[in-house]
């Protein structure tokens, strides 16, 4: 066989082997605002051929207000639950790629539903360029009072602990989003998680 169609090949059971592996199963990414959690999920759920949900999104559907209007008018004690509310449904029907908020992981609650139906990618990036990135928008309440470097920094010492109980962690850099996603894939190819027979978490 050629070079080219044995490439296409392993990385069509490659491709095939995660999806059978994920069962129901979703992959989900955490990681700090900025990181890439969704643009690196939907070109990742494309690449799989499995559905891609932003949590985020979805909380603002929920809600008929965006995030900022949700921070603004009832406060993050009221964002929090109901984050937690959508990641629970989601995760609870059926299998995709989801991009979760910054803060979702750090619920001990939305740890154990995302331990229990799915397999966690934390992406994790340096200050820098998280930084850089979040300077491009103004739709982050969070970083709305104060110095967003020095912000990004206090929620990167207080998170960072509690990401690293992730399953998975790839660097997220200014790398090519095909990059990244090359390397999940990689990543979860080799991972006990999704090669238990009956598809759930290796004891
Ligand atoms: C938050 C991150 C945001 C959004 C909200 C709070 C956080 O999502 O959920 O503004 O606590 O880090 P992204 O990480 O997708 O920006």
């Amino acid at each position: 066989m050629r070079t080219d169609a044995r490439k296409r090949n392993n990385k069509a059971s490659r491709t095939a082997s995660i999806r059978e592996g994920l069962g129901q199963r979703s992959i989900v990414l955490i990681g700090l605002m900025g990181a890439g959690k969704t643009a690196i999920g939907r070109r990742l759920a494309h690449e799989i051929g499995i559905p891609f949900t932003d949590a985020d999104s979805e909380i603002e559907i929920a809600a008929g207000q965006s995030i900022s209007e949700i921070f603004a008018e009832h406060g993050e004690a009221y964002f929090r639950s109901g984050e937690r509310k959508v990641i629970e449904r989601l995760l609870t029907s059926g299998g995709r790629v989801l991009a979760t908020g910054g803060g979702a992981y750090m619920n001990e609650e939305t740890r154990k539903t995302v331990a229990d139906h799915g397999v966690s990618v934390w992406l994790k990036a340096d200050l820098d360029v998280l930084v850089q990135r979040v300077s491009r928008r103004d739709n982050r309440p969070l970083l709305k009072d104060g110095d967003p470097k020095a912000i990004m920094k206090k929620l990167m010492d207080e998170r960072y602990p509690i990401y690293a109980q992730a399953d998975i962690v790839v660097q997220s850099r200014n790398a090519p989003h095909d990059t990244i996603v090359n390397e999940i894939m990689n990543a979860l190819y080799g991972s006990p998680l999704l090669s238990s027979p009956n598809n759930k978490r290796a004891e």
